[in-house]
Formats: structure tokens, C-alpha cells, sequence
């Protein structure tokens, strides 16, 4: 029997070097017991010598994508999980193509325990909230959050990102997040008692929350399972829900009585022409991002709101594995409110179907959520949205990847590649990469189909297409192999 001592519970570099050494000595899975947290010394503590070293010709090829899946799966509070990941990685010696049969006993309960790792993650970025504490040094904010894995290291870079200028602690009963505005520190956790209790953004967050409530979309199922009720001790607004349900009724009423005035003739047209697939879309269950989508609707985070008709916000199952994002939305995506209906649309939903993706399971969405446009007489010229335009908008795209969690993000164009990469990127140097992202995502990189649309010759035109589609078929081949 070998015992395995790591550092602590999600130390995947050790997991990953002990795991190497067992596996080039052949140690059978049955034949290891993994710890966590217990007295340094050895790694490795093997009851008898270990078997000699096997073969070169049998040395073990680790697939790509284990890598992101055993990352995820050591932050799972499961006491399995090294075990499992180590009976998975043995599996390879004989089974390289392993991780494309879900149907595995193994492979499918990694593959859960990723899934539970991304919604506890989620969890903790959408629930977390913070009390100010005013001290000698100025104001300083604490957090108390009680998440169900290891995932505080995993979570901490988004609150970083998004709470750079302040000074802010997250505590969790195993572990302290520290951020002083330049480094994130980890520490010892603590206890609920240690974090102070109301404070005035307790009042901020009350006042945002009522007014953000929508009656009309009130799902009282839908909400419990999106917001469990164990997490509404940490969150003030949670005092405020059972009194918005009560009202809920009486208000929704109140909303229709005030509906707003009728839209232009010509945006109903098109909206008689599309009213099925729109009815269908209202007709589904309130979700986390339907509620995102309600708040985008009034965005005023750049001043292209002023001129678009409306925000076009993304669509497609939150559960997608992948993701599509374009640039902004056209003369016709801004009239119809969907992204990718119009010409350019065409051009992409013939494309993804000849490469053989469906793209009512793929989540489709664009880097900026208003249309920008130059008017030229009755014609509104589409004009390229500018850095600080595609900046703000990336708030947007941000919730949108980190709700629906995509495994695979398809950049269309140069600024959807700017928006998910943070800089501006040249699309001739990246095209047809598969880019490694944050948090195990990948993204892909190819053209915007509106690019084939500009192209005059028409053999030019024809190359390009089928380039295109030639990308969207490696597109196909990654889904299959995540679907696998
Ligand atoms: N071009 C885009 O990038 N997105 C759309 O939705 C339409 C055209």
C-alpha cells in the first residue's frame, strides 16, 4: 500500500506529481490511499519498495482536456477525488480516448463533479457580499460565504477583477481571500461571528434588489433553486423577498394597466414576421440570465443606448457548452432584438450547418449589445465600436460566460476577440487557434461572417467561405469530443 500526503485539499501540483511517479511505477489504483493536511514529509510513503519503473514504449500520454477536468475535480469536497482522478489517469495506459466515453462510470462522475465545482463557483460570485468597516486606514470590506468545495483559490480572481480599488477580505470557514488592491493573499478561514453585521450597503443592495424586481417575471420555483435559501442569511436583500412576492401579483397588475405605447410600424412588422420564435423565448422559465437580460435592457453604460433601438443581449440554453460571440449587432439585430438574424446571420447559420452544429443548442451573443450606425439618408451604416465601447460592454459578456459557463467560446472577428482576450488582437494571427482562457475555458478564434459578405470577387469569396466553415468543422470536432 502507498500513502499519499498532500499539502492540502486542492494541491494539484502535488496531486499531479505523486500521480505521475505512481503511474510510471505502475502502482495499481486499488494500491494508493490519498491524504490531505497531514504531517510533512514525504510525499510518497509506500509500505514496500515500489514496483520497478515500466516500459518507455507504455510511457502514459495524459489527453489535453484532463488537465482543465482534474483541476476543476480537486476542488470537489468529495474524499474520492484524488482517488478517482488517479484511477482515471491509470485508465489511460490502455484507454487513451477515455474521456470521450461519458457514458463511463468514471469519466461521467468527473464530469459531475466539474459541473458541481462551475455552479458552486457561480454561487459564490453572484452571492457574496460585502459589510464596510471603517478603519484607522480608510474602509475595508468583509465578506462571509460558506461554499460547498474547495473553490475560494478557483472564485477569488473574479473579485479581484471586479473589486480591484477595494481594500476587501472573503472569509469561509476553511480559508481567508485578502486583497489589498495589488496581491490576493490567502489565509486561515474563520467564523461567521467574525465578520461584522449590517452596515450601510446592506441598504444599497436592498434598494438595487427592490428596484430590479420584476413581478411580471416571478417564478417562485425557479428563484429557490437559482438562489437556495441557504445562502438568504448572507444577503440583505433577502429580507426584503417575501413581502416582493406577496406584492408581486398586485404590481404585475399594475404594469400591464401602464404597457407602453406601441412600437414604430416597422419594428412591428418584423416582429409579426419573427412573433413565434419571440412568443416561445417569453414563454420560457425565468432564469439567472433572463434577469441579466432585464437589467441590460436599460444598460446606459456607453452612449451608444442613446441612437440603438434596444439592447441586444445573447440567446441560446444557459446550459450550452458553447459559445459564440460576434462583434454588435446589425441594422436588423437592433429592430428584431435578436443577435445574428440578419445577412450576417444567414451567412453564419449556413455555415455552422454545413460544419454540422446546431446551433439552437450553442449560446449566441456579440461583444457589444447596441448597434452603432452611421446614418447615410434612410440607411444606417454599421460603424466599428471603439475601445472604451467594447470595455463597458464587456460587463455584459462577462456575466453572460459567467452564468452559462460555456466549455468552448468561438470569437467571430477581431473585436469579440479583443472583448475575451482584454486586448486588441490581430484575427490573421490567430485564426484557427484554440486559445487557453480563464478558468480551463478555451477560445477559439476565426473570422466574423460579415467578412465574407464584404470580399467583391466572388472565387474569393467562395475560398473564404469554405475556410470558414473548414473552422467551424474543428469547432464541431472539439464539441463532439466534450460531448463524448
Ligand atoms: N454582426 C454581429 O457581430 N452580430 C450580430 O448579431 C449581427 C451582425
Amino acid at each position: 500500500m502507498v500513502t499519499v500526503r498532500l499539502a492540502h485539499e486542492t494541491d494539484f501540483a502535488g496531486f499531479r506529481h505523486a500521480a505521475r511517479r505512481l503511474a510510471a511505477h505502475a502502482v495499481p489504483p486499488a494500491d494508493v490511499v490519498w491524504r490531505v493536511g497531514e504531517a510533512a514529509g514525504d510525499l510518497l510513503s509506500a509500505d514496500e519498495p515500489l514496483p520497478p519503473p515500466i516500459a518507455a514504449e507504455r510511457e502514459l500520454r495524459v489527453p489535453r482536456l484532463f488537465v482543465p477536468l482534474a483541476e476543476a475535480v480537486v476542488c470537489h469536497s468529495s474524499p474520492d477525488r484524488f482517488a478517482l482522478l488517479y484511477r482515471i489517469l491509470t485508465r489511460f495506459f490502455v484507454e487513451p480516448r477515455l474521456l470521450q466515453i461519458a457514458t463511463d462510470p468514471d469519466v461521467s462522475a468527473a464530469r459531475r463533479m466539474e459541473k458541481s465545482i462551475g455552479r458552486d463557483v457561480h454561487k459564490m460570485h453572484a452571492f457574496v457580499r460585502f459589510r464596510a468597516v471603517p478603519t484607522d486606514e480608510g474602509e475595508r470590506f468583509v465578506a462571509w460565504f460558506e461554499p460547498e468545495h474547495f473553490i475560494e483559490e478557483r472564485a477569488a480572481p473574479f473579485f479581484r477583477d471586479r473589486f480591484a480599488p477595494m481594500h476587501w477580505t472573503i472569509l469561509t470557514p476553511r480559508v481567508a481571500i485578502v486583497w489589498d488592491t495589488e496581491t490576493l493573499a490567502f489565509g486561515p478561514g474563520g467564523r461567521r461571528e467574525d465578520v461584522p453585521g449590517e452596515d450601510a450597503t446592506e441598504d444599497l443592495w436592498r434598494t438595487y434588489y427592490a428596484n430590479i424586481f420584476n413581478p411580471a417575471r416571478l417564478k417562485v420555483k425557479a428563484m429557490t433553486a437559482e438562489m437556495p435559501k441557504k445562502y438568504w442569511r448572507n444577503l440583505p436583500e433577502a429580507a426584503l423577498i417575501p413581502s416582493l412576492i406577496a406584492g408581486a401579483e398586485r404590481r404585475a397588475a399594475g404594469m400591464i394597466a401602464a404597457a407602453p405605447t406601441l412600437p414604430p410600424a416597422y419594428h412591428d412588422r418584423i416582429r409579426i414576421r419573427d412573433g413565434e420564435r419571440i412568443e416561445a423565448m417569453a414563454d420560457t422559465e425565468a432564469t439567472d440570465l433572463d434577469r441579466v437580460r432585464e437589467e441590460a435592457a436599460g444598460c446606459r453604460r456607453c452612449p451608444l443606448y442613446a441612437n440603438a433601438t434596444q439592447t441586444v443581449f445573447g440567446e441560446g440554453p444557459q446550459a450550452a457548452d458553447v459559445m459564440f460571440v460576434g462583434e454588435q449587432p446589425g441594422d436588423r439585430e437592433d429592430l428584431v432584438g435578436r443577435p445574428f438574424v440578419g445577412p450576417a446571420g444567414q451567412v453564419f447559420d449556413e455555415a455552422v450547418t454545413e460544419a454540422g452544429i446546431d446551433r439552437a443548442r450553442c449560446y449566441v451573443t456579440n461583444a457589444v449589445k447596441h448597434f452603432k450606425f452611421e446614418p447615410r439618408g434612410k440607411r444606417r451604416l454599421h460603424k466599428k465600436p471603439n475601445g472604451g465601447e467594447i470595455e463597458a460592454c464587456r460587463w455584459w459578456l462577462a456575466k453572460e460566460i459567467t452564468l452559462v459557463q460555456p466549455r468552448l467560446i468561438v470569437g467571430l472577428g477581431g473585436t469579440a476577440l479583443q472583448s475575451l482576450l482584454d486586448r486588441p488582437v490581430k484575427i490573421t494571427e490567430m485564426r484557427g487557434q484554440f486559445l487557453e482562457f480563464r478558468d480551463g475555458l478555451t477560445v477559439f478564434a476565426t473570422v466574423h461572417p460579415s467578412f465574407l459578405l464584404r470580399l467583391p470577387d466572388p472565387e474569393m469569396k467562395r475560398l473564404e467561405r469554405a475556410r470558414f466553415v473548414d473552422d467551424l468543422k474543428r469547432v464541431a470536432e472539439r464539441i463532439a469530443e466534450m460531448a463524448a
